[in-house]
Formats: structure tokens, sequence, C-alpha cells
């Protein structure tokens, strides 16, 4: 029996990498997709190593259209079929709306919505031809919620949230299982990209990167629409859900306007 290929995109850091390592631990052949070359290939020896099986490296930009296009090819390949899809690359940002970079905003929408749909399109479509396949797609908690100081981000989120759980329900009966990992906070090195005030979220609401990538990954083999990993963020997500935003984006703006300051 050939093992089953996953792809993972944003493999060499915080949540990807150990996506990527707990799915070789199940016996998948790996693709790992994100920037940096050199962390892909120490990571793609080390779990050869360690697990056995194939690992490719295939670096891209997925905010470049061209070389997203590769990993969308790749996708499409009938020669080596992607058995799992993981769209798990992202990034955040920080700071009033108007005060950003507007091309980095672009980027972000371009990185969290755009590639994750075409990736999402590209893997779906042959995944549904062959009568079987699986897709995680790593949102956030943030998207639950409209996001002051966190416009750009939230908003991308609660698109991958939305769209995911709709692509869940059209697949149901055609062999495809669609999730969506809804972490919150998760010790990455995430936050200091996005330019998160050091200090500011307290030491119980953080949890670790490998537990999250486990929580997805089961939910995903039962077929989950939605994965929140842990007890407090499953709370807080069923208080987002609950909750007028007209409450939830005034409580944020106060929350964030605290730590801050
Ligand atoms: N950490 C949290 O608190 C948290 C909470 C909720 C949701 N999430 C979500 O979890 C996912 C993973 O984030 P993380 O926490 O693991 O952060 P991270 O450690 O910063 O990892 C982000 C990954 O995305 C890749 N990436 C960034 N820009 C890219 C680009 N233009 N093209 C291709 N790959 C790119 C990075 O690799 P390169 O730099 O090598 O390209 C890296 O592998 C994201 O979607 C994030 O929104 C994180």
């Amino acid at each position: 029996m050939p093992r089953p290929i996953a792809l993972v995109t944003g493999a060499s850091s915080g949540i990807g990498e150990h996506l990527a390592r707990r799915l070789a631990e199940r016996g998948h052949d790996l693709v790992l997709v994100a920037r940096d070359q050199s962390r892909l290939e120490a990571l793609a020896k080390e779990l050869e190593g360690e697990f056995g099986g194939a690992v490719q490296v295939l670096p891209a930009d997925l905010t470049d259209p061209e070389q997203l296009q590769l990993v969308e090819d790749r996708c499409r390949d009938r020669s080596a079929p992607i058995d799992m899809l993981v769209n798990n690359a992202g990034f955040g940002s920080f700071g009033a709306f108007h005060t950003l970079d507007l091309e980095t905003e672009v980027r972000e929408i371009q990185l969290n919505v755009v590639a994750l749909v075409r990736l999402t399109h590209a893997g779906a479509a042959e995944m549904v031809s062959r009568g079987t396949g699986g897709i995680l797609n790593v949102s956030s908690l943030a998207g639950f919620q409209p996001g002051p100081m966190n416009a750009t981000y939230g908003a991308t989120k609660a698109f991958v949230t939305s769209f995911t759980e709709a692509v869940h329900e059209e697949l149901l009966g055609t062999g495809v299982s669609v999730t969506v990992l809804c972490p919150g906070f998760t010790r990455t090195g995430f936050q200091l990209a996005a330019n998160v005030p050091e200090g500011e979220v307290p030491g119980f609401l953080w949890q670790e990167a490998d537990d999250v990538a486990i929580a997805g990954l089961d939910a995903l083999a039962k077929n989950r629409a939605i994965a929140i990993p842990g007890q407090l963020n499953k709370v807080l997500g069923a208080f987002s859900s609950v909750t007028p935003h007209a409450i939830t984006r005034r409580l944020g703006a106060a929350v964030i306007k605290r730590a801050t300051h």
C-alpha cells in the first residue's frame, strides 16, 4: 500500500510544523510548503529519519500568484495524488487599520483567504473525483467576532470559518472530509510577527502548538465541521457565537485598550 500524501502549508514553524510532525507519525508522506526553504529542508530530513517515508519540499510564497500556481498544480498532480490538504499558512497584523501598511493588509488577505480558497478548490476537485480525501483549514477564534486592532485578520478568519463550514456541508457523502480548526492563543512565533504587544495575554489562555495540531487532525479524522481546541476556548467560542456583535466588538475593544495602555 502506498503511504497517503499530505500537503501542509506554513510547515516551516509553529502549528504547521507540528501538523507535519503528527502526520508523519501517523504514516503520511509529506509535501511541505512555506517560504523558508532551509527550515523546510531541515524538517524534511528530520522527519524522514524519524518516521521513514518521503518528504518533499516545495518552497513558495503563497501571496505570489506564480508561486501559488505551482502549489495548486501539485494539488492537481494525479501521478502522486494529495490525500490530505492542510491550509495552515497565515499571518496577522495588529493596530488601528488606518495606521497599518495597506500592502501588508492586502497580502494578509491574499495569504489567509485567496491562497486558501485556490488550494481548497484544487484539492477538493481532485479528491471528490477520487471519492476520498481530507482538507483541514486553519482559522482562528478571532474570526468569531469583529476584532478591533485586528480588523483584517479577524475578517480573514471569519471568511475561512464560514467558507470551510459551507464546503464541509457540500462535500458530505463524497468521501472527502473538511474541517476548520479554530485555535485560540497558541505559543508560536505568530504574535511576534503580528506585532502584538508582549505580556498582554494572560498565561492561562495559551495552548501548545502540538495540542492544537492533534485536535485538528483528530477532528478531521471524524469529519467534524469545526474544531476548537481546549475547554476554555470552546466556552469563549460558544459565548462569541451567541452574543451580539454590538457587545463582543465593544468588549474586545475595551480589553485591547486596557491591555495596551
Ligand atoms: N498562534 C496563534 O495564537 C494562532 C491562533 C489562531 C490561529 N492561528 C493560525 O494558525 C496558523 C499558523 O500560525 P502559527 O501560529 O503557527 O504562526 P507561525 O509560526 O508564524 O507560522 C506561520 C507559517 O505560515 C508561513 N507563511 C507565512 N507567510 C507565508 C507566505 N507568504 N507564503 C507561504 N507561507 C507563509 C510561515 O512560513 P515562512 O515564513 O517560512 O513562509 C510559517 O510556516 C495561521 O493561519 C494562524 O492565523 C494562530
